[in-house]
């Protein structure tokens, strides 16, 4: 897979050098560069910048600097990588633009974008990038612009250090055992079981027993009954989502005793739970 970044900070991407992410790199699963904006600008002062047309507070981002960047990035593409290849998003490379405005990025978002050809990152700063930008980019890229969460960040580096660990992590060979990839939160639409290593014993707290007895089944059980009692008190949000039609049948009752009914395939809250 082929990532791009653009950022005016390209120094906050250096942790992508580092851990699975820069072995990726070393080991050619991963190439992925970095884009300092400001070297697509034409002015002395190097501007990315100006005031809000409306007014208003903060700036904006200018843009023909980021046009330059993403046009030289989208054909760079093209030399390096030679014709675009079976890409779900119809051979043109996808522009992830960071955003508390964009669309939530979650684990099946990482799934789906693991499996393009090329990904290029606009970080956004200030109050934003140029509205225009996005709609020019269509013709060049698949838009979409993406948020973390429900909170604000100053920009959208660190979300890309998220966004790019996420994905890159699924590509195949990047992480060694991708048996853990099956079992982990979010995998299967609920939160991961609690896990524990050595000692048994640790200061006055033991490990649960059944993961000590040796029986295979009844620990597969209990953990996925941690996942749901854990899914239940953290995130009731998910179990709103979750497929209940595929559960063994026996689980119908652990989920009773959570105060959820299973219901045409789907788990409803009962109202005196
Ligand atoms: N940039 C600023 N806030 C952000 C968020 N919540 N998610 C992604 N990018 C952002």
């Amino acid at each position: 897979m082929r990532i791009d970044v653009v950022s005016i900070f390209p120094e906050y991407l250096a942790p992508l050098e580092l851990s699975l992410i820069g072995k990726a790199r070393q080991d050619g699963l991963l190439d992925l560069r970095v884009h300092d904006l400001r070297e697509f600008t034409t002015d002395r002062h190097r501007t990315v910048d100006d005031t809000p047309y409306g007014g208003g507070a903060g700036m904006v981002m200018k843009p023909e600097p980021w046009a330059q960047a993403l046009t030289a990035v989208a054909a760079g593409r093209s030399e390096d990588a030679g014709a675009p290849g079976a890409s779900g998003s119809a051979g043109k490379p996808v522009l992830i633009v960071p955003s508390p405005a964009g669309e939530r990025f979650t684990q099946a978002t990482a799934h789906e974008l693991a499996e393009e050809d090329q990904l290029v990152f606009a970080c956004g700063r200030y109050e934003g990038i140029d509205e225009r930008v996005l709609e020019w980019a269509a013709d060049h890229f698949t838009v979409r612009p993406m948020s973390l969460g429900d909170y604000v960040l100053n920009g959208g580096e660190v979300a890309v250090l998220a966004m790019v660990e996420a994905i890159g992590r699924l590509l195949p060979g990047v992480v060694g055992n991708p048996e853990s990839l099956v079992e982990e939160s979010h995998s299967d639409g609920l939160l991961e079981y609690p896990v524990y290593t050595k000692p048994s014993s640790w200061r006055d707290r033991d490990v649960p027993a059944v993961l000590l007895s040796g029986n295979h089944g009844k620990i597969a059980q209990w953990r996925r009954h941690e996942q749901y009692r854990r899914t239940a008190e953290r995130r009731p949000d998910l179990l709103v989502e979750f497929d209940a039609g595929k559960l063994p049948r026996a689980d119908g009752a652990a989920f009773a005793d959570l105060g959820y009914d299973v219901v045409d395939g789907h788990l409803v809250r009962r109202p005196d739970a």
